[in-house]
C-alpha cells in the first residue's frame, strides 16, 4: 500500500472504531452548544447549502472573526477557508517561490513546512525543544536564521505540540526583526483561546502579520472544516486571487461558527473549566511514575506533552499500546523526526470520563510497551 494510501487506511479505521476516545488531534469531543446544534439544523432543513457561499465568506461571519480577534474593523479583512489549513496553504502559496525561505520552529505544525516546500522555498526550523530557553524560540535564534530572503516567519502560538506561548516583549521583538526584511509573520493561533494573556502579532506589526484562524478546537468543528485568513485589507486582497475556495466553504460550516461565536464567552468558560480540570489529572498521573514528566505545566494549548524518553518507552509504541485500549493518543514523531522520540502528546477537551481513562490506563500501557519494537505505522 503507497504511503498515502496507508495513511488514508488508518484514520478510515480510527472513524470507524466504535467509541475511539480522541485524545491524539486536540479536537474538542465536548458536547456542542445547543445554539451552534439549531444553527446546524436550521441550515439544513432550510436546505441553505444548495447554493455556493459568497467566495470569502458570509460577511456576517467574516466581521464576528476579526471582532472575536479585537482587530481594527475598518482596517483588516478576513477570508473563511476550509479549515485553518486551507489559509495556512494559501499564505504559503502567495508568498513563497524559489529563492525564498520559510523560517519555523522544531517542534511545530509540519504541513505549512509541506506547502513552502511545494512552493519553492527553503524551509529553516529552529529547533526549540530545550528547557534552558523554557522550550521557546528565542530572539536572537530568530535574528541568526533569518535574512533578506525570508518571506515567512511562522509562528505556531501557542505551540503545537510544546504548549508555550509567547509574551509581548517576546512577539515585539519578533515582530521588529520581521518589520526590518519585509518578511510576513504568519501567526498560527489555532490554540489562542485556551492560553493565557495570548499577544496577537496583528496588534504589533499590522502591515505585516497574517493571522490563521481555526474553528477545530475552541469550538469542536474539525469535522465541518471551517476557518480563515485575517489580515490587513491589502494583504487580504492578494490572498484572495490564491484561495481555492472560490466558490465559497461550507455554508453548514459557517453558520455553525456564526453561532459559536455568538455565544463563545459562555461557551469557552465551561470548555476551559475542564480542560483544565483534564490537565490536572493528566498531572497527577504522571507525578505517580517515575521516569515521566511534563515538560510544559500547564499547558497555553488543549494539549499536553509527556516525557517518556527516560522510562525507556518509545511512543509510538505507547500509542499503538493505547490505541489497543480505544484510546488514541500522538507519538511525538508525528511533530518532529528531530525530538519525536522523546514524548507523546495527549489532548484535553475531551470528556472527563475519557481523561480518567487515559489515567488510570497509564501504568499497564507503559508496561505493555516497554520492549516493543514492532509497531505498526502510526501518522
Ligand atoms: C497548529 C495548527 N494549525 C492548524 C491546524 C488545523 O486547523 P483546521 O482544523 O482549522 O484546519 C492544526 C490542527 O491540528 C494545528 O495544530
Amino acid at each position: 500500500m503507497s504511503g498515502f494510501e496507508a495513511r488514508n487506511t488508518h484514520f478510515d479505521r480510527l472513524f470507524a472504531t466504535p467509541n475511539l476516545f480522541w485524545l491524539g488531534q486536540n479536537t474538542n469531543h465536548l458536547p456542542m452548544h445547543p445554539a451552534v446544534r439549531r444553527a446546524l439544523i436550521d441550515a439544513i432543513e432550510a436546505e441553505e447549502f444548495h447554493a455556493y457561499a459568497p467566495p470569502g465568506g458570509f460577511e456576517a461571519l467574516r466581521r464576528a472573526i476579526v471582532d472575536d480577534l479585537g482587530l481594527p474593523g475598518a482596517s483588516t479583512a478576513t477570508l473563511v477557508t476550509d479549515g485553518a489549513v486551507a489559509a495556512l496553504a494559501t499564505v504559503c502559496r502567495a508568498f513563497c517561490e524559489p529563492g525564498t525561505n520559510f523560517v519555523t520552529t522544531d517542534p511545530g505544525w509540519k504541513w505549512p513546512m509541506q506547502f513552502a516546500r511545494q512552493a519553492g522555498a527553503e524551509v529553516r526550523e529552529i529547533p526549540i525543544y530545550d528547557p534552558a530557553a523554557g522550550y521557546k524560540l528565542t530572539v536572537k535564534q530568530l535574528a541568526e536564521t533569518i535574512d533578506r530572503n525570508t518571506r515567512i516567519i511562522y509562528l505556531v502560538d501557542p505551540n503545537n505540540p510544546l504548549g508555550i506561548r509567547y509574551t509581548r516583549d517576546e512577539m515585539q521583538s519578533f515582530c521588529d526583526l520581521a518589520r526590518g526584511i519585509g518578511a510576513k509573520i504568519l501567526h498560527d493561533c489555532t490554540y489562542r483561546d485556551f492560553a493565557e494573556q495570548h499577544v496577537l502579532a496583528a496588534t504589533l506589526y499590522p502591515e505585516g502579520a497574517v493571522t490563521s484562524y481555526s474553528f477545530s478546537k475552541w469550538l469542536g468543528l474539525a469535522g465541518l472544516r471551517v476557518g480563515a485568513i485575517v489580515a490587513n485589507r491589502d494583504i487580504i486582497e492578494r490572498l484572495a486571487s490564491y484561495a481555492t475556495a472560490t466558490l465559497g466553504c461550507s455554508v453548514i460550516a459557517q453558520r455553525a461558527a456564526q453561532a459559536g461565536l455568538a455565544v463563545k464567552s459562555e461557551w469557552m468558560g465551561e470548555v476551559q473549566r475542564i480542560q483544565r480540570r483534564n490537565q490536572a489529572a493528566i498531572k497527577r498521573a504522571v507525578d505517580k511514575i517515575p521516569g515521566l514528566s511534563l515538560p510544559v505545566y500547564p499547558s497555553h494549548g488543549n494539549f499536553l506533552i509527556v516525557e517518556c524518553a527516560k522510562l525507556g518507552v518509545k511512543p509510538e509504541a505507547l500509542a499503538a499500546m493505547f490505541a489497543e485500549r480505544g484510546i488514541m493518543i500522538r507519538q511525538g514523531s508525528y511533530h518532529t523526526p528531530r525530538f519525536g522520540a522523546r514524548f507523546i502528546k495527549v489532548s484535553t477537551t475531551v470528556p472527563t470520563e475519557w481523561m480518567d481513562a487515559f489515567c488510570e490506563q497509564l501504568p499497564a500501557a507503559i508496561e505493555a510497551a516497554r520492549g516493543l519494537n514492532d509497531v505498526p505505522e502510526l501518522f
